[in-house]
């Protein structure tokens, strides 16, 4: 089977998992393209992913489209790809299978948005994957929530998947069914939180903490700018500065690079560790109560 793989991985975890699913794959014999967006110049400066998937993505029967979960939802980049994508035909496949990971507090309604987006898209959703993994906000704390994953438990998972996508022969292609249903996992009040509270573009405008860089103690090294997985920051009039074009998403990535701690969110550190400590206890306004953890649909319970 052709099998293309497109991935939007601010801090790398989701990018492992599609690693790790690519190995797989070729394991199994299948022909597959890996392509991460990531950090990519050309689409973050024009904002034409259009464009780019068209030139850079090749046939495929299966697309695999993975992105992490930001505020519940589907990161708004990888929405933005799926809704980039044309119809199917040609070099492009009619068949996808989404893949999330999130930071063990809530995968929201990420899967069911992007089979939604796939269906729109003329594409038929056949499986699903989420797997929890350490929750890249937490790294600027000293609670580590999902330190260490994925791992090889999520390798599991995603042998599994690929066992699942090798049941699939290609005359059985066509009749597979859409499980879009199957993705809408999460309880009326989960998805009403994602839909009503968790508007990801107004957490970052709003609730997010802002990012402030020290020009005094910055040594205009371009760690930051290198870093920054949508192209946020430049050089302007010898100062490193937010960009016009696509908004700071809080990944924190620019934070982790910088060698002189030049760069950090303004915020209460403490309330955001207290958040993370109870959500790893499953209290406060974000419990980690999502069972199954991490899973394949339709089938999960893995
Ligand atoms: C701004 C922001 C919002 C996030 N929102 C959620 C969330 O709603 N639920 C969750 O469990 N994890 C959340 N996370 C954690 C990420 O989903 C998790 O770390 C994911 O694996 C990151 O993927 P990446 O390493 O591929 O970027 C959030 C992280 C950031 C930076
Ligand atoms: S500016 Fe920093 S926090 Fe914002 S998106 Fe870029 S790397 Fe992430
Ligand atoms: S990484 Fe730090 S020191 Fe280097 S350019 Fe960015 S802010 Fe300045």
């Amino acid at each position: 089977m052709k099998i293309a793989i497109v991935v939007f991985s601010p801090s790398g975890n989701t990018l492992k998992v599609a690693e790790m699913l690519k190995k797989e794959l070729v394991k199994q014999e299948n022909e597959v393209q890996l392509l991460d967006i990531t950090r990519n110049r050309e689409i973050f400066k024009t904002g034409g992913f259009k464009d780019f998937l068209d030139k850079q993505l090749e046939e495929h029967d299966l697309l695999c489209i993975g992105g992490p979960v930001y505020a519940h939802h589907l990161h708004y980049n990888v929405q933005d790809v799926i809704r980039s994508l044309p119809r199917p035909g040609g070099k492009w496949g009619k068949l996808a299978i989404p893949f999330v990971t999130y930071g063990t507090i809530s995968s929201g309604i990420a899967l069911h948005e992007a089979s939604v987006l796939l269906k729109r898209s003329g594409r038929k959703t056949i499986y699903g994957m989420k797997l929890e993994a350490f929750h890249c906000m937490s790294r600027l704390l000293s609670i580590q929530v999902g330190k260490g994953l994925p791992d090889q438990g999520s390798l599991v998972i995603i042998r599994e998947l690929v066992k699942r996508i090798g049941l699939l022969n290609k005359t059985q292609w066509g009749q597979a069914s859409d499980i879009t249903p199957t993705l809408d996992y999460q309880s009326l009040i989960g998805k009403l939180k994602a839909k009503c509270i968790f508007r990801e573009r107004f957490w970052h405008r709003h609730i997010y903490p802002q990012l402030e860089i020290k020009h005094d103690s910055c040594k205009l090294c371009g760690q930051c700018i290198k870093a920054c997985p949508v192209q946020r920051l430049m050089i302007i009039k010898g100062t490193v500065a937010m960009s016009q074009g696509p908004e700071c998403i809080h990944c924190g990535e620019c934070i982790r690079a910088c060698p002189v701690q030049a760069i950090k969110f303004q915020c209460d550190l403490q309330k955001w560790e207290h958040l993370f400590a109870e959500a790893a206890e499953g209290k406060g306004p974000m419990p980690s109560r999502e069972r199954p953890k991490s899973s394949i649909y339709p089938f999960g319970g893995l």
